[in-house]
C-alpha cells in the first residue's frame, strides 16, 4: 500500500483516486504520522501531498524528518516537494508571485518517474513558494519557465519531488507518473480488488464483533444497503436492520426493500410502519424547514423504539460512513487535526441507546462502494440508485401533505423514473423526479373542463449535488413522461419541466 500524508490540499483525494485506480491500495493519513508508525505499517511508498501553507512558516505542518530515513520511496507533490527540500536542508523561497495554471515543462534528467514520457509536456502548477536550493544529493530532472526546479530526485534514496500536480487532469501524463512511482519505484503489485477488500473486511468485522450483535438503520440508499450486505456476509444473524417507513417513500419502495433484504438476502429486517404517525405530525404543516424538523425527530423516536426491542443483544451501531467524510478530519487545516469526525447518519439517539460504531466503508470512495455492492450481489437498482432526500417526498409536495397528494406524487414520480430509465445513458442523470405543486390549472378532457394538479418534472446533472444544471432531456422522453402522467395519473392535467440550475435554485424544491 501507499501512504499519503495530507497537508491540506484541495486535491489530496485525487491522489488517492489515481493510486487506487491502478489497483494499489492507499490511505490518506495525518501529516505528522511518526516514522515509527509508518515503519510498522510498512507502506511500499509515501506521498507527501500539496497544501495551502508556506513551509518556511514556523507553524506550518511538517513531517517527521525520520520518514526520509526509512528506506521507503517518497514522492513530494508541490508543498510536499518544498517540505522535502526544507526538511533535508535545502531551502524554500517564499513566493511573491503565485504560479497558477497550465505550464510547459521540459524533462532534463533521467528519472524513473518520467520513464516512457515525451520530454516536453504540459503540467498544472498551483504554488506561491518554490524550492530555491535543493538538498545535498538531489539533482534536477525537469524545469519550466517559471520554475527551474520543476522536479528533483535523489536517485540512491528514491526520494522525488515535483512542483506541479500530477494528480489533476490538467497534467495529462500525471497518471503515467503516478504509475511509474507506484510500480517502477515502489514495486507495488497492483492486485488490490474489491473482492480482496470484502474478504479482508469480513474477517476484520468478525474479529471486532465476536459474539456481539449489530444494529443498522437501513434506508435503502446505496451506502446503508452496501453496509447491510457486507455486515450480513460477515456476521449473518447477528445483524439486525431497522427500516423506518415514514409513508413518504417512492412507490412500492418499502416492499422492494423487504423483498430484497428480508426475503432474498435473509437479513433480520424490522420494518417500522410509521406512515400514519408521520402524517399526523405533518398535518397542516407546509413550511419546508418545519417539515424537515418534524420528520427528523419522528424518525429518531421511531427508530429508537424499534432499537429498544433489540437493544439487550446489540453492542454496535452500523454506519455508512465513507472515505470523504473521514478525510476532512485528518487534514491539518479547518479544524482540530486530532479529532477524527464520526459521521452520524443516525445521530441523536437517546442515552439508553449508546452503541459503539462500526463503519466498514470508511476506506472507500462512493464508486468503490458501488463496486463492493455489485460484488456482494446487490442489483443495479440499488447500487446505482440516485440520491433521495431523508425527508422523502415531503419536500417534493409543496404545501400540505395528505395521503391523496402523496399518492398522486408517487404515481407521477414512478412514470418520470420509468421513462428516464429507458434511456441508455440514464446513469448520466444525477437525479430525476416529480414535484407536486400547490396550484391547480384548467384543462379540457373530452367535452369537460378540468381543474386539476400541476406536476413539475426535475432532472439534473451534477458531480456532487453542490452545483447542478438542468438536464437536457430529449423531447421524445419529455413527451412520453407528460403523456403518461396526464393520461394515467388521476388528478393531474398539466406537466412542466424545471429549467433552473443550482445555484441560484436548488435541486429539490423545498
Ligand atoms: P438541494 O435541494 O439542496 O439538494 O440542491 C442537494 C442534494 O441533497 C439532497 N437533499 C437532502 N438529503 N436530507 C437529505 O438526506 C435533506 O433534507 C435533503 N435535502 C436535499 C437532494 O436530494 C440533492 O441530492
Amino acid at each position: 500500500w501507499i501512504a499519503i500524508l495530507d497537508y491540506g490540499s484541495q486535491v489530496t483525494q485525487l491522489i488517492a483516486r489515481r493510486i487506487r485506480e491502478q489497483k494499489v491500495y492507499c490511505e490518506i493519513i495525518r501529516f505528522d504520522t511518526p516514522a515509527e508508525e509508518l515503519k510498522t505499517r510498512a507502506p511500499k511508498g509515501i506521498i507527501l501531498s500539496g497544501g495551502p501553507c508556506s513551509v518556511p512558516d514556523a507553524d506550518s505542518p511538517k513531517c517527521d524528518p525520520a520518514i526520509f530515513e526509512l528506506g521507503i520511496p517518497v514522492l513530494g507533490i508541490c508543498y510536499g516537494m518544498q517540505l522535502t527540500a526544507h526538511t533535508l536542508d535545502g531551502s524554500v523561497h517564499p513566493g511573491q508571485k503565485r504560479e497558477y495554471g497550465k505550464a510547459m515543462m521540459k524533462i532534463t534528467g533521467d528519472s524513473p518517474l518520467f520513464q516512457g514520457l515525451e520530454p516536453d509536456l504540459q503540467v498544472w502548477m498551483s504554488h506561491g513558494d518554490k524550492v530555491e536550493q535543493m538538498p545535498a544529493g538531489f539533482e534536477v530532472v525537469a524545469e519550466s519557465d517559471n520554475c527551474p526546479f520543476a522536479a528533483m530526485q535523489h536517485p540512491e534514496k528514491n526520494i522525488f519531488g515535483v512542483q506541479f500536480h500530477p494528480e489533476v487532469v490538467h497534467t495529462p501524463q500525471g497518471k503515467e507518473m503516478l504509475w511509474n512511482f507506484a510500480f517502477r519505484i515502489c514495486k507495488c503489485a497492483g492486485d488490490w480488488e474489491m473482492s480482496k477488500f470484502i474478504e479482508a473486511n469480513v474477517a476484520a468485522i468478525r474479529e471486532k464483533v465476536g459474539d456481539d450483535h449489530v444494529l443498522l438503520g437501513l434506508s435503502g440508499g446505496v451506502d446503508s444497503s452496501v453496509v447491510a450486505a457486507l455486515l450480513h456476509k460477515a456476521i449473518g444473524d447477528q445483524l439486525h436492520c431497522v427500516y423506518v417507513d415514514n409513508g413518504l417513500m417512492r412507490y412500492r419502495e418499502t416492499e422492494e426493500i423487504e423483498k430484497l433484504f428480508g426475503d432474498a438476502f435473509g437479513i433480520d429486517l424490522h420494518v417500522a410502519r410509521a406512515g400514519d404517525l408521520f402524517l399526523s405530525k405533518l398535518e397542516g404543516v407546509s413550511d419546508p424547514e418545519q417539515k424537515r424538523k418534524i420528520i427528523g425527530t419522528t424518525f429518531i423516536d421511531v427508530f429508537a423504539e424499534k432499537a429498544r426491542t433489540l437493544s439487550d443483544k446489540v453492542k454496535y451501531l452500523g454506519q455508512g460512513t465513507l472515505y470523504p467524510d473521514v478525510i476532512e478530519s485528518v487534514s491539518p487545516i479547518g479544524g482540530p487535526s486530532a479529532t477524527i469526525k464520526s459521521h452520524h447518519n443516525v445521530g441523536g439517539l437517546p442515552d439508553d441507546l449508546q452503541f459503539d460504531l462500526i463503519e466498514p466503508l470508511r476506506e472507500l470512495f462512493k464508486d468503490e462502494v458501488r463496486a463492493v455492492g455489485r460484488e456482494l450481489g446487490l442489483p443495479s437498482y440499488v447500487v446505482d440508485r440516485q440520491p433521495f432526500p431523508g425527508p422523502g417526498l415531503a419536500v417534493r409536495i409543496i404545501g400540505d401533505i395528505t395521503p391523496e397528494r402523496i399518492d398522486v406524487l408517487q404515481q407521477a414520480d414512478l412514470r418520470v423514473r420509468e421513462e428516464i430509465m429507458k434511456m441508455d445513458n440514464h446513469l448520466d442523470v444525477w437525479q430525476y423526479f416529480a414535484v407536486l405543486l400547490p396550484i391547480q390549472s384548467v384543462g379540457v378532457m373530452g367535452d369537460d373542463r378540468t381543474y386539476e394538479n400541476v406536476v413539475a418534472v426535475r432532472a439534473v446533472e451534477s458531480r456532487d449535488g453542490m452545483t447542478a444544471d438542468w438536464y437536457k432531456l430529449p423531447y421524445d422522453v419529455m413527451d412520453s413522461i407528460s403523456n403518461r402522467i396526464i393520461n394515467e395519473v388521476k388528478g393531474v392535467n398539466r406537466v412542466c419541466y424545471d429549467i433552473s440550475s443550482k445555484p441560484p435554485s436548488t435541486i429539490e424544491w423545498e
